[in-house]
Formats: structure tokens, C-alpha cells, sequence
């Protein structure tokens, strides 16, 4: 299955009442229990590079990995690159191959992140490359740093989205990146008005913390986009743990991060259940 945009992917998923995965990647080890885990399951997936994850591999090496797994995959992949709100970046992913972008302006006026958003969309279009925006702000950024959350206006979101024409649309709704607890309270209610006036697949950020059953009630309330990191790292890093402490002969990175890894595409695997996803590649 090849490589593909993500406009197509959430489109779909928007339409038939389900959400694409898209789990954050670090290293190559845990992209590729990702893509494992989306193929046992049929499911398409997206890839994502965090600033975290762009600064430990560098842009070049993440679009390679996320791009040579998507190649040989029996499911659709989607290498996206997440958080980047240096527009610099932005064009040198594009370069180096990642199929969609997302411009996280939401520390800006909404006249700003309008303005840069039209300007990544205009590139965007001319590589083939897909483009996410954000519109209110999610609280606490993806460094872990406290960033106080502002819900999305509905009649901002609208307003955003006719003037950036985006193909996927974060909005805050009351999660909160990096949360260890399924502890997120969703304003549903707010769901429900920005679903109604705005015609786009939209995208929920920090779902580590949301309870298992307010992520299928999301996954099919416009929501194309599901987007997970932290738990792929806390069960990667456990199971590491209880390796470590189980096997004190071992010596092997290799075999040490293949078989902790069977913990990602376990967790990659329930979290496509929840989001309706499986059976849809
Ligand atoms: O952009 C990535 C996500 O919003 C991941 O959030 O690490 O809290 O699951 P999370
Ligand atoms: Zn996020």
C-alpha cells in the first residue's frame, strides 16, 4: 500500500463516522510496532513527528523511516509532521518527503495563525502535501511545558476554516497533551456546536487522557483525526522496565527493544478498536 496524503484518509473516515489513528513516532523501533500494529488490525495510519522526535532523528532520517514503513506496508500511511510552528521547517519536511503538515499557530492572533495558515496551505497545495491547523489552544505543550488551554470558538473555527481552507482542524475541547491519567474531561456540548457549523474533518490532540468510551463517542462526532503519544511512550518504557529487571543476562539492545516494543502494537491495536478504525485500510 503506498504512501498517502491525509486529506483522503480523514475524508473518508469523517464521512463514515470513524477516526484515522495517528500515533506519535520517536525512534525507529516504536514506528515500526506502530505500522505492525495498524496491519494486524487493516486499519490505515498516520505517522507523526513531534519537535521532540524531529529534534532527536533530525527531519531528513524521520521522513525516511516514516516513509520506507509506509512503502512496505500493507495498510496506508500517512508521514506527517506535528506541532511545527516554524514555517522553516515546515517547507523542509515538505522537501524531504512528509505527506502532511500541521501549522500550530495557536499561540497567535487569530489573525496571525490565519496568515501564516494561508501561507503553509498555498505551499502546502503546491507540493501535494496536506495541511492541519489549530484553532483555540490545547492546554500543555507537547514538551511538557504548562500552557493554558483556551476552548475553540465555534464561530472561530468557522471563520478559520473558510479563510485557510485547511484539510483537517484541531480544536480544543477539553484534553490536554501528556496526560497519564484517561482523566480529560470533553465538552461534548462544544463538540456538538463546532460539528454543526463547521465542514471539516476535525482533529483531537492530547488523547492519552481520554476515557476509552468518550474516545469512540468522539471518533464519530467529526472528529477524522485522533491524535496519541504519550501512552505509546509510558507502555514502551514500562515494558522496557520489566525486561530489564526479568532478564539480567541480557545484553542486546536489539532484542531488548524488539521485544518491548510488542507493547506499542498491543496498545497501537486497542486504540484502533476504540476509533472504529479497524477493517478500514
Ligand atoms: O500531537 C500529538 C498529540 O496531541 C498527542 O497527545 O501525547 O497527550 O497523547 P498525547
Ligand atoms: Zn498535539
Amino acid at each position: 500500500m503506498p504512501l498517502v496524503g491525509l486529506k483522503e484518509l480523514v475524508q473518508k473516515a469523517y464521512k463514515c463516522d470513524y477516526a484515522v489513528p495517528a500515533f506519535n513516532i520517536h525512534t525507529y523501533e516504536d514506528a515500526v510496532a506502530i505500522v505492525k500494529g495498524a496491519e494486524e488490525m487493516k486499519s490505515p495510519v498516520i505517522l507523526m513527528a513531534s519537535p521532540s522526535a524531529i529534534k532527536h532523528l533530525g527531519i531528513k532520517v524521520a521522513a525516511c523511516i516514516m516513509n520506507d514503513l509506509a512503502q512496505r506496508s500493507s495498510v496506508p500511511v500517512v508521514s506527517h509532521l506535528d506541532h511545527a510552528t516554524d514555517l522553516d521547517i515546515i517547507l523542509k519536511a515538505m522537501k524531504a518527503g512528509f505527506t502532511s503538515v500541521m501549522y500550530d499557530g495557536s499561540n497567535l492572533s487569530f489573525e496571525e495563525n490565519v496568515q501564516n495558515t494561508k501561507f503553509v496551505v498555498k505551499v502546502a497545495r503546491a507540493f501535494g502535501v496536506s495541511v492541519e491547523a489549530e484553532i483555540g489552544r490545547v492546554g500543555k505543550s507537547e514538551e511538557g511545558e504548562q500552557l493554558e488551554q483556551i476552548l475553540t470558538e465555534p464561530e472561530s473555527a468557522k471563520a478559520f476554516f473558510e479563510q485557510t481552507q485547511v484539510d483537517a482542524l484541531a480544536v480544543a475541547v477539553g484534553t490536554a497533551h501528556a496526560m497519564q491519567k484517561q482523566e480529560a474531561q470533553i465538552n461534548f456540548q462544544r463538540v456538538e456546536q463546532i460539528q454543526k457549523i463547521v465542514d471539516v474533518p476535525l482533529v483531537l490532540h492530547g488523547s492519552s487522557g481520554v476515557p476509552d468510551e468518550d474516545l469512540t463517542r468522539i471518533s464519530k462526532m467529526g472528529f477524522g483525526k485522533i491524535n496519541i503519544g504519550t501512552v505509546l511512550k509510558t507502555v514502551y518504557v514500562q515494558k522496557i522496565r520489566e525486561i530489564l529487571l526479568n532478564k539480567p543476562e541480557l545484553k542486546d539492545q536489539i532484542t531488548l527493544l524488539k521485544d518491548a516494543s510488542v507493547a506499542v502494537t498491543q496498545m497501537v491495536k486497542h486504540k484502533i478498536e476504540l476509533l472504529n478504525s479497524a477493517g478500514r485500510a
